[in-house]
């Protein structure tokens, strides 16, 4: 029941502490002191790190990391930590990369971490000649931008590329500036964003227009990762298998109804390791989804065929901007463990593995949707949950989630059910 006094106006929240903000909060929203030692324990983020991250922080928000075993990729032996709330999603990389081990794992490549920032210009009554314009700076544009980041061209990194495109759009015609920039080990949106800042007043000196945004593409299709693998027929069950698994792939490549779920299968993955990395999780969905409709129509990220000698062939092709330095990746103590664990140097190394993280969970979903359905799969882990939500403790929940299976039935009515037999020594 929402309380009738409540305000979200709360000067000053900002420059409390975490306890003062936290002792508000439960003033105006009747949080009683077990709420609040919940948000208090902000398990291995430390209180300060946390309110340095974020603004008006209150608490952390705790999320399991489980570790992918049985990866090979590019002959190297891989373990991978996932970040993930959901149950089934680790198990099935595990699977299915021990289903390829015998055809050598999972091979990886790159085309190299170029981020792209755009310059919006709008009001040129000559849109093709101020496209001309701006090209014929491509030096100047060039020492601008490498001016801006000293630090990245050090690095290695720097402006590489200039495109400018005419845009025709609801307000007429758009003049957008592509600067492609290679961002090395970083994810790049500081470097990209300060750039285009910098380039921005430039380009309306020379053209005569309104520069209104200046800000990184999310499609990183300058970025993208490659991930293959192959999956011997005997490894997989049969040509009936494999054939049901191309089949679903068809299904999700011919139809967006299904490509969705398809690639929200493929992120499954593909998150939970940006995540555990602390890279930005929404800015890799956000390019993935965007090239998967690059074509026009919202289609898979993954490709399968089927080789000569009749194994399961995958392919995955996605942008995949993840950094090593900078943001969460370098502040949250988990995410640098993350990176021990794989024993990751590069930002591009980091990229190959999620990727193939991305085929292999693909390849899981596929399969046990071709087969047996995904609900069998589920059980157990839902099982235990739904007994965990009917009130069963300790030892308890083992018992009533294995009788909720027997029974072909994961309900939490039941669960509580059961659980009250059990209680009363009728079970
Ligand atoms: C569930 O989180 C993911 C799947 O739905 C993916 C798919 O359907 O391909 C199993």
């Amino acid at each position: 029941m929402s309380k009738t006094n409540i305000t979200s106006r709360i000067p000053g929240f900002h420059s409390m502490s975490i306890e003062a903000r936290l002792a508000r909060l439960a003033e105006l929203t009747d949080l009683d002191e077990a709420a609040v030692a919940q948000l208090s324990d902000t398990g291995n983020l430390r209180p300060e790190t946390a309110d340095r991250m974020i603004e008006n922080v209150i608490g952390t928000m705790n999320i399991p990391v489980g570790v992918a075993t049985n990866l090979i990729v590019d002959g190297r032996e891989v373990l991978v930590p996932m970040a993930t709330e959901e149950s089934s999603v680790v198990a099935a990389v595990c699977n299915a990369a021990k289903q390829c081990r015998s055809a050598g794992g999972i091979a990886t490549s790159s085309s190299g971490p170029l981020m792209i920032a755009q310059v919006q210009l709008v009001g040129v009554s000559d849109p093709e000649n101020a496209r001309f314009k701006i090209l014929e700076r491509r030096e100047e544009i060039k020492s601008i931008c490498d001016e801006t980041d000293p630090v990245l061209l050090k690095f290695g990194g720097g402006f590489r590329d200039l495109e400018v495109r005419v845009l025709e759009t609801d307000d007429g015609p758009m003049v957008i500036t592509h600067l492609i920039v290679d961002t090395g080990d970083a994810m790049g949106a500081n470097a990209v964003n300060s750039m285009a800042e910098a380039v921005g007043p430039r380009i309306e000196a020379w053209t005569g227009g309104r520069v209104f945004l200046r800000i990184l593409s999310n499609l990183a299709d300058r970025r993208l990762v490659r991930a293959r693998g192959v999956w011997k027929l005997e490894d997989i069950g049969g040509a009936e298998v494999r054939d049901g698994m191309l089949s679903a792939f068809r299904f999700a490549d011919a139809d967006p109804y299904r490509a969705a779920t398809h690639n929200k299968g493929i992120m499954n993955g593909v998150t939970a390791v940006v995540l555990a990395s602390g890279n930005d999780t929404r800015a890799i969905e956000a390019g993935a989804h965007a090239f998967a409709a690059r074509s026009g129509r919202y289609r898979s990220l993954t490709r399968w065929e089927r080789d000569g000698e009749g194994n399961l062939v995958g392919l995955l092709e996605m942008p995949l901007a993840v950094g090593l330095i900078g943001g969460a990746t370098k502040i949250h103590p988990t995410a640098q463990v993350a990176l021990k664990i794989m024993a990751v140097s590069k930002a591009d190394e980091l990229a190959r593995l999620i990727a193939a993280v991305g085929l292999a969970q693909n390849f899981a979903a596929l399969k046990v949707l071709a087969t047996t359905g995904v609900q069998k799969g589920h059980m157990s882990l839902h099982a235990k949950n739904i007994a965990a939500m009917a009130g069963a403790e300790g030892e308890e929940v083992e018992a009533v989630a294995a009788k909720l299976k027997e029974m072909g039935k994961v309900r939490v009515d039941i669960a509580e059910r059961l659980l009250a037999d059990l209680r009363g020594g009728k079970a």
